[in-house]
This record gives C-alpha cells, sequence and structure tokens, in this order.
C-alpha cells in the first residue's frame, strides 16, 4: 500500500527531512503530503519549506484546550485524505481521543529500545544507568506513553567512552535507517 504520510513534528526534523528524502528517492513509495509543526520556531519547518512539502503550523499554544488543538489537527490532515501519521520529534502528548481517532495509523520513532526508557532524557538515563545497548524504536501510538506495538527496532552498542550526545548521535543514525526500513515494511503489509 501507498500511504499518504502527515509527519508531526516540534523540533529538529532530521527523521522527517530523512523520509522526505526517501520518498524522493522513491526508497518508499508512499508520499508525504504535509508537515505539521506545533512550534512555530521548529528548525524542521525551515527544512520542510525547502523541500517544497506543504507545512503547516498548529501552534498547541494557541487553543484553549487540548481537544481544540487536535481537532484541528485531524481536520487538516482529512483535507490531505492522511492514512498514516509518523511522528518524529513531536514533543506533545497525544489524548486518547485523538489516538482512537487514528488507531494504528500513528506511528513514533522513540530513542531506546522500549520498553527500557520510555519518556524523556532516555540518553542520559541511558548513560547513567551504564546500559551497554541501547538503540531505538519504531512503535504503533497507543494511549499510553511510548507502549505501542514495537513494529521493529535497531540496537546500539553503549561504548564506555560514549557520553549523552555521542549517543544521541550514533542512535539517530540508527533512527533514520529504522524509519525507512519500518515504512517500507508497511508498504508491503496491506
Ligand atoms: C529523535 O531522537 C526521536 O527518536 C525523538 O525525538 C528526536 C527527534 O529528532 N522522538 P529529529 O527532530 O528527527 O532530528
Amino acid at each position: 500500500m501507498e500511504y499518504k504520510i502527515a509527519i508531526l513534528i516540534s523540533g529538529n526534523g532530521s527523521n522527517m527531512l530523512n523520509i522526505l528524502d526517501a520518498c524522493k528517492k522513491r526508497e518508499i513509495k508512499s508520499k508525504v503530503l504535509t508537515v505539521v509543526s506545533n512550534n512555530p520556531n521548529s528548525k524542521g519547518l525551515e527544512k520542510a519549506k525547502v523541500f517544497g512539502v506543504n507545512c503547516k503550523v498548529i501552534n498547541s499554544k494557541k487553543f484553549k484546550n487540548q481537544y481544540d488543538f487536535e481537532n484541528s489537527i485531524s481536520l487538516h490532515l482529512k483535507e490531505f485524505n492522511i492514512n498514516l501519521i509518523c511522528l518524529a520529534g513531536f514533543m506533545k502528548i497525544l489524548s486518547k481521543n485523538f489516538v482512537n481517532k487514528w488507531k494504528k495509523k500513528i506511528i513514533n520513532i522513540h530513542p531506546s529500545l522500549l520498553p527500557a526508557f520510555k519518556g524523556l532524557n532516555t540518553h542520559d538515563r541511558a548513560i547513567r544507568m551504564n546500559v551497554r545497548y541501547s538503540g531505538c524504536t519504531v512503535h504503533y501510538v497507543n494511549n499510553k506513553l511510548d507502549s505501542g506495538e514495537i513494529l521493529d527496532q535497531e540496537v546500539v552498542r553503549v561504548l564506555s567512552s560514549d557520553n549523552e550526545n555521542s549517543l544521541k548521535k550514533k542512535i539517530l543514525m540508527k533512527e533514520h535507517k529504522l524509519y525507512i526500513k519500518v515504512l517500507k515494511k508497511l508498504e508491503k503489509l496491506e
């Protein structure tokens, strides 16, 4: 199946850029129809604009509640007939209401080997715990934080010389590969 993808971002957008690139090179058949950022100042937005993809800021701070914010996202995605939402550094937790509306249509990338290190500051916690392996996970999004069904993972060796920053860089490189691998897998599924 060729998906109509929306990518939701908040920050740097390197995963987003990587997906856009894979589409352009026809590594994946699906198309990214829109990039949504809840943060008007996200660096990713500039990168997406250069790519010429539709970009939309839906600033969470401008809505009186989460329901209205998410409703605005849903309406925007429906305009494009989106059938796959890729979260890529999207820093808002989505409500049960939104997740149910888009059941099995939202995937996320997380920089740890879930179920280890859910939530924020994953690399710092991995270093402090002295784990020897970490990595990244792409999973379906469900009602619990970083807990949906795992689609695939990549492992990274953590060296004693690693710090938060070096680990982040190593994992991010794996993230880029993993996200595309999972999208290819999903395209074959349906
Ligand atoms: C990535 O580490 C991703 O796993 C996490 O947020 C970070 C986003 O990085 N959810 P980028 O914006 O794609 O560069």
